[in-house]
Formats: C-alpha cells, structure tokens, sequence
C-alpha cells in the first residue's frame, strides 16, 4: 500500500516537471528577432582605394602630397593586347577629387576624330557611389588626352575642372581636378571610381583600352562597373 502511494506520487511529480519543462522554456532559449533583410540586392562595389585628403597644385608634376595614398594600376584589358599602363595617384578636399596619372605608352598619337580613340586617360566618378547602371546627376566620364585636350560624353562639369597634362620618358603624365559638385568631400564618403586608358598603337585608330575596374568598356554608359573610393583622413 505504502508502496503504491509512493510509486503514484513519483509519476505525478514527474509528469507536473515534464509539462512545466514544456510550457514555460527559460527565458534565455527565447530567439533573438531577426534582422530586416535589405530590399536591395547588395551593390558590387568592385577594386577599392582608401583616398588621403590633399590639396595638389594642378601643373602635371606630381606634388608630395600623393604620396599618402597608395598607387593604383590600369591592369584590366577590355581591348587589344596593349602595352599601355598608367599609375594614377589620388587626393580628395571638400571641393575637389584629384587624380595624377603617369601611361606608360610607347607610341604617342592623336590624330582620330573620336576622342576616346587617341592617346587618352578617362576618368570615372559617380559621387554618391550609386551604382547604378546608367548615368545620373553626379555621374561623369571626362577624358584628357596627351595633349591636354579635354573630352567627354556624360556630366563632364563645365565649370572648375582642371587639368594639365605633360609627355615625359616613356609616355605622359595627366593630372586633374574633378569637381564635386553634387556631394562635398568628406571623411567617409564613398564614391564610384574608374580610370581608362585608350592607346592608339600608331594606327590612327584605338588599338587597347586597359581600366583599372571595368573589363567590358561599358564604364561610360554603366556607372555599376566602378570601382569604390572611400575618403579617409
Ligand atoms: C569608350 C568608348 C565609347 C566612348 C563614348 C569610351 O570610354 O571606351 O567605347 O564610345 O567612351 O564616350
Ligand atoms: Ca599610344
């Protein structure tokens, strides 16, 4: 009798556990709510530069103040089998992104009537780092030749634009001075950026393209082929 009263107390303490371990799980097993997706895809953001701040003289020798940012290379081919490289340096203030290129080309000619098939740089921005996939305000290709001679199909700002361009051993030297005139410079912006190299071989006609992002020569209809620059200190 003792024994059976004991045996039916166990089963109901047992069972009065078991359902309290169900209905009420500690407090710390609770999930945390999860994050909102973004409704956006993520946006490719391709090679990335970190870009020093520095105000440079626009005259085509490169000052000192380029140093503090690291050299990029136009290394991919879009067309051709060109010998062309250029090395581009970069500084940004609240005013103005600066770039200073040094190509590396053999062969110095200019003589097509489409600017982007002579000896030529083309720069890329799109300053609010839209990607985009077609131009819109803040979006520009500007092209400088060897010569200096300034092109450039899309939002190539008219006003303040510098540039100077020099030939030297073994090719020429661009520099410029891009306006920001839809965002201001500041630390922690991040903006599209591409640099292009055209060669004209000697032909008269556009014989390489060589960028340092874009591999599909689409960078002047497709601001989503940009690189990234973010503004530091
Ligand atoms: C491209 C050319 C294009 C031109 C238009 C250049 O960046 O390489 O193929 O026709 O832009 O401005
Ligand atoms: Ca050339």
């Amino acid at each position: 009798m003792k024994r059976s009263k004991f045996l039916t107390g166990l089963v109901f303490g047992l069972s009065i556990l078991a359902f309290s371990c169900q209905s009420s799980p500690p407090a710390s097993a609770a999930k945390p709510a999860e994050a909102p997706k973004p409704a956006e895809p993520a946006k490719p953001v391709g090679k990335t530069l970190n870009v020093h701040m520095g105000t440079p003289t626009i005259d085509g020798d490169m000052d000192d103040a380029y140093q503090a940012t690291d050299a990029i290379k136009t290394e991919v081919v879009s067309l051709g089998k060109t010998p062309v490289v250029g090395e581009a340096r970069l500084l940004w203030d609240a005013g103005f992104l600066y770039v200073f290129v040094n190509v590396k080309d053999p062969v110095l000619h200019a003589t097509n009537a489409n600017a982007w098939e002579q000896d030529s740089v083309e720069f890329f921005i799109d300053q609010t780092n839209s990607k985009a996939t077609s131009y819109r305000s803040g979006c520009s290709q500007i092209r400088v030749n060897y010569k200096n001679v300034v092109s450039g199909s899309s939002g190539v700002p008219a006003k303040d634009f510098k540039s100077a361009a020099k030939v030297v051993d073994g090719g020429y030297d661009v520099e410029v001075a891009i306006p920001l005139d839809k965002v201001s410079g500041a630390e922690g912006n991040l903006m599209g950026f591409d640099l292009q190299v055209n060669d004209d071989g000697g032909s008269g006609s556009r014989t390489g393209i060589i960028a340092w992002n874009d591999s599909s020569n689409t960078d002047w209809q497709n601001p989503s082929k940009f690189g990234t620059i973010t503004l530091v200190k």
